[in-house]
């Protein structure tokens, strides 16, 4: 989009926003009040008002080069976490700077972690308590990997801010924080209560996150009704709400034989390659059409009801531009639904490589003494990771054991990620939806993502509560991509979403 159009756009917006709202409360077929759509217009006016002053802040985060995958830059993670505390505590917040220990690297030095926020604004007890989780870390950058602008300078072209971090994730949480603040600078009362978690570690994985939310969940989260995650896109052009992402488990086959690797021309046609065994073991994952071979694992796999079908129904992918991103003739299914049932609802297994095996351009004719299958296995509700492992180990001792191999087979699998699927029925799913109606004037398309963010499951698993992921990034920002970015449009509607939401919640609760 460019400039012109945005602002032709956000015209159009607050216009069509002024219009559904009149009717709105003249009718008053939503819970929302006349003086609700009044104040709602103002905190929108403000947030209008101060863009500029928000970018301007996010500039300054993005400038942090806050990279978690590299722990010797974990000074400049703890820097952007301090910033975020102080600007909290700015606004009224109250602080808690959590110490989650230390952890080991692979090289056996032991370091001691970022701290994890927790943070909260002036509690009411009548009111409903939302707990907002967002990071503060990025994924690595340089301009070497084909930046066209320097990732850690915010730059804003066309209608679009580039920068590290800009979407992923420090421009939602600094969204968040500006919704809080429309309030406070137009004196008006927030109507739910406010928690803040963040953390400086996503990116690698979230270490301590997980121990932290046991031992505070008798305290930090006893009184939380609602968490909240910003943290992924909208799966299209427009608004979405987020209900669902697979797990996944992943899986290592080695096959271990001769003593050395052989000339094929010697012992070739007089051993049993590890590689043939292994070939056979992986073909016997899957078929042609995608299906999971292995016994009893899709068993668990959540029937598909007929609500859950219509959702499908609204999403607004294309088949034939899906097809041309993708580059294929056709995909393993026939429509549009089918083909996002099976990325988002529907198990997969996918081999990624061999590890051990001949690689390089040529002709060696080698016969590997070793060689190991790599492959993964994306998870669906109501599939169990552990039971998954046992099925897939039992498979392949099984089809090992016809192959009367004098070789060795060792199947292991690094601990699976859950599934997280949330109930699209609870209140705060009611209000999300509210809210994208009154900020973008559409109904919010309701996904999945096919990916892993173990986030929204530990947090439902540990703490009971719903969790609702809400994202405000377009389909097209690039996360963990070069040229990152979040468009102004995006940024400044998705802090009235935020605003909005509140408002919302505070209805349905
Ligand atoms: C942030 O850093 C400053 C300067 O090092 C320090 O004085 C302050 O206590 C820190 N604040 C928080 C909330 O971490
Ligand atoms: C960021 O980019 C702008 C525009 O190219 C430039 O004027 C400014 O000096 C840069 N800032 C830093 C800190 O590199
Ligand atoms: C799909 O969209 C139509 C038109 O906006 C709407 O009436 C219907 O309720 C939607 N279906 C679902 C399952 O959201
Ligand atoms: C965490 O606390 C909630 C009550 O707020 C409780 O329902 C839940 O079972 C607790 N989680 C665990 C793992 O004990
Ligand atoms: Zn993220």
């Amino acid at each position: 989009m460019d400039t012109l159009f945005v602002g032709i756009m956000t015209k159009f917006i607050v216009v069509a926003f002024l219009l559904l709202h009149t009717s709105v409360s003249s009718s008053s077929s939503s819970s929302s009040s006349p003086g609700a759509a009044g104040m709602l217009k103002q905190l929108f006016q403000y947030i209008d008002d101060h863009q500029n002053q928000f970018v301007q802040r996010l500039r300054e985060w993005v400038a942090v080069q806050s990279d978690s995958g590299d722990h010797t830059k974990w000074g400049e993670v703890e820097r952007i976490l301090n910033m975020t505390a102080v600007r909290i505590q700015e606004m009224g917040g109250t602080v808690d700077i959590a110490d989650v220990g230390t952890h080991q690297l692979p090289s056996g030095e032991t370091v001691s972690l970022p701290p994890v926020i927790l943070a909260e604004f002036e509690r009411d007890p009548k009111k409903a308590t939302l707990c907002i989780y967002g990071h503060v870390d990025v994924q690595p950058a340089k301009m070497a990997d084909g930046w066209t602008t320097d990732p850690f300078n915010l730059t804003e072209i066309k209608g679009n801010l580039y920068g590290r971090g800009a979407t992923d994730n420090k421009g939602p949480v600094l969204a968040w924080l500006h919704a809080v603040e429309s309030y406070q600078a137009t004196e008006k009362e927030i109507p739910v209560n406010i928690k803040l978690i963040i953390e400086g570690l996503e990116e690698v994985g979230s270490y301590g996150l997980l121990e932290l939310t046991r031992k505070r969940n008798d305290s930090f989260f006893a009184d939380v009704d609602f968490i909240v995650i910003s943290d992924n896109v909208w799966a299209t052009r427009n608004p979405a709400l987020t209900y669902g992402t697979r797990g996944s488990s992943y899986f290592f086959v080695e096959v271990d034989g001769p003593k050395l690797d052989f000339h094929s021309g010697v012992y070739g046609g007089s051993i049993q390659e590890p590689m043939s065994d292994l070939i056979a073991l992986l073909g016997s994952l899957l078929d042609h059409t995608g299906k999971i071979l292995v016994p009893g694992v899709t068993d668990d796999v959540a029937p598909l009801t007929e609500d859950e079908r219509k959702l499908y129904d609204n999403i607004s992918f294309d088949l034939e531009e899906m097809k041309s991103v993708a580059g294929v003739k056709h995909f393993l299914q026939d429509t549009k639904e089918e083909v996002l049932m099976a990325r988002w609802r529907n198990p997969s297994l996918s081999i990624h490589g061999i590890q051990g095996a001949f690689s390089e351009p040529g002709t060696k004719t080698v016969i590997p003494k070793q060689v190991t299958g790599k492959f993964s296995i994306r998870q669906v509700p109501n599939m169990d990771p552990p039971d998954v492992e046992r099925k897939v180990k039992e498979h392949l001792q099984q089809v090992f054991s016809t192959l009367k191999s004098p070789n060795r087979l060792r199947v292991t699998a690094t601990v699976g990620a859950k599934p997280w699927v949330a109930n699209l029925k609870n209140p705060q799913y009611v209000a999300g939806q509210r809210a994208v109606r009154e900020v973008f004037g559409v109904e919010p398309e309701l996904i999945r993502e096919g990916s892993t963010i173990p986030i929204a499951q530990n947090f439902q698993e540990e703490t009971g509560k719903s969790v609702m992921m809400l994202p405000i990034g377009g389909h097209d920002d690039g996360e963990h991509s070069q040229n990152e970015k979040i468009s102004r449009y995006n940024y400044i509607e998705g802090t009235k979403l935020f605003a909005a939401y509140f408002y919302e919640l505070s209805l349905v609760k």
